[in-house]
């Protein structure tokens, strides 16, 4: 092989091994940034103050918050997300507490911890009402316990 045609291979063969590296390393980036964040809104309405009737909280599945409508309280929104793992809790209104299915934890109706491993009380989200009538619960604003949307 002629010195030249041995250079200008050569030349070749490493274009084509940096233009691999290149490629790969790319893949690799893409790979690791999604294109795409599946975040639900943290903001978002639930409906008028009508759809939610008095008495035992409604349970909103999608959102995994409870919404209590009390008479002479008002409306107060409780995150359904136990403190522990995440399990959903649910509320039992015979004895007015909120029951986690995974490993037991016990909440009062307020939220408070009764019965662990749960490390914290249940978190409770500010609720208020739009220009337009709807309630909107914001997860990016806990309020305590004892907050009370009149509506
Ligand atoms: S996730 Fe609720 S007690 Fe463990």
């Amino acid at each position: 092989m002629k010195r030249r045609s041995f250079i200008s291979w050569g030349a070749a063969g490493l274009a084509a091994l940096c233009s691999a590296v290149g490629v790969s390393l790319g893949a690799v980036v893409r790979f690791m940034v999604p294109s795409v964040f599946y975040e639900p809104p943290q903001s978002f309405k639930i409906g008028s103050p009508a759809d939610f009737p008095f008495g035992p909280p409604t349970f909103l599945a999608d959102e995994k918050i409870f919404v209590f409508r009390d008479g002479e309280k008002g409306f107060a929104v409780a995150s359904a997300v136990c403190t522990h793992l995440g399990c959903t809790v649910n509320y039992f209104p015979s004895d007015r507490r909120f029951h986690c299915p995974c490993h037991g934890s016990v909440f009062s109706s307020e939220g408070e911890v009764q019965h662990g491993p749960a490390p914290k009380a249940l978190q409770w989200f500010e609720v208020t009402l739009t220009r337009d009538g709807q309630l909107r619960v914001d997860k990016d604003r806990p309020v305590a316990a004892t907050y009370r949307l009149m509506a």
